[in-house]
């Protein structure tokens, strides 16, 4: 069965400005995909079967690689810091931790991010098919480090959708502190260590962990990335000790194989305030369940039994059903 990406919106929220001058996306000028130096799977991590079962890729991170070549790197810096200026005039405040809807604000981006080049590479870093987020707004944040150096870039979280990867877009060379780390535990462990619940970890926590089961990433430039099934690698971005430029772009991704459970926090997501973020979900939603339905359509055994009728159905609908009941109890 082939599954497609879902296809952008034929309409745009409103709120978002679009960049006037930007340079186009060439493949060809701004990608060197280059293998990850390392793999972690999610067995090393010491996620057990029960898990492992839920996800269609074995792995939980693998990195640093090499995505971008020297003139992708000065594109995707120009973007980046169009993007957070345009916002800081749109909203006129003094520092954006993050630039929301980049897909929408911004062409290059768009492309970049829905970039069937990358989609491949990462499939087989992933061991399994990897699409564009079914939510343009999960297709790619735009993160900058805070002006106040006593905050931490990121706290340690777990991420809200399934798979993405951490690009380095300013020169790690010029960053004191700034290091960008993960827990190589479960969530199990880490919630104990961290005194909360497993279903807490998307919150962000301050503490410090056990330094020998954190891995600090050493990018070796701007352009190089980790990738990381993020809902199940709790990561951050430890503080500046001087003022310095610290972008980091953190594109989102699907699973075509739809068999398993959806990774993405749909009922969290329902309370953020992104222009648009509801229809996403229900495009999201109605995605996947088109997926399923399309499988019921071509696999469906002709023998099967009421019984096995009745849970494909269900299962094919309970994105929308979940959805649905999430909306109804929020409104
Ligand atoms: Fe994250």
């Amino acid at each position: 069965m082939t599954v497609t990406p879902n296809p952008f919106p034929s309409s745009m929220p409103e709120g978002y400005q679009p960049l006037e001058d930007e340079p186009a996306f060439d493949a060809a000028r701004h990608l060197a995909l280059e293998a990850p130096g390392q793999i972690w799977s999610l067995a090393d991590f010491g996620y057990g079967d029960d898990v492992i079962a839920t996800t269609p890729s074995p792995v939980a991170a693998a990195g640093p690689f090499r995505l971008l070549t020297d003139e992708g790197v000065v594109a995707v810096q120009k973007v980046c810091r169009d993007l957070r200026d345009a916002r800081r005039m749109e909203e006129g405040q003094r520092t954006s931790a993050y630039v929301p809807g980049a897909v929408y604000r911004s062409r290059f981006l768009r492309d970049l991010t829905n970039s069937p080049e990358v989609a491949t590479f990462l499939s087989e870093i992933a061991g399994t098919r990897l699409l564009p987020h079914s939510m343009p707004s999960q297709q790619v944040y735009i993160n900058y480090a805070p002006d106040d150096l006593s905050k931490a870039v990121d706290n340690w979280h777990v991420d809200s959708i399934g798979f993405d990867y951490v690009l380095m877009v300013s020169d790690p060379a010029t960053l004191n502190g700034g290091r960008f780390e993960f827990f190589r535990g479960t969530m199990e462990r880490v919630a104990e260590l961290l005194d909360t619940q497993v279903s807490e970890l998307t919150e962000g926590f301050a503490d410090d962990l056990p330094s020998e089961l954190v891995e600090t990433i050493h990018f070796p430039g701007p352009g190089y990335a980790l990738f990381q099934q993020g809902h199940l690698v709790l990561h951050r971005a430890t503080r500046l000790f001087e003022v310095a430029e610290r972008i980091t772009l953190v594109p989102g991704y699907v699973a075509a194989d739809q068999s398993g459970e959806d990774p993405t926090k749909v009922e969290r997501i329902t309370t953020w305030g992104e222009p648009g973020i509801l229809a996403e979900l229900a495009r999201h939603a109605a995605w996947q369940s088109g997926v399923k339905l399309q499988n019921i359509v071509e696999h469906l055994p002709i023998a099967d039994d009421t019984e096995a009728i009745i849970a494909s159905l269900r299962n094919a609908t309970a994105d929308i059903d979940r959805l649905i009941d999430s909306l109804e109890e929020k409104s």
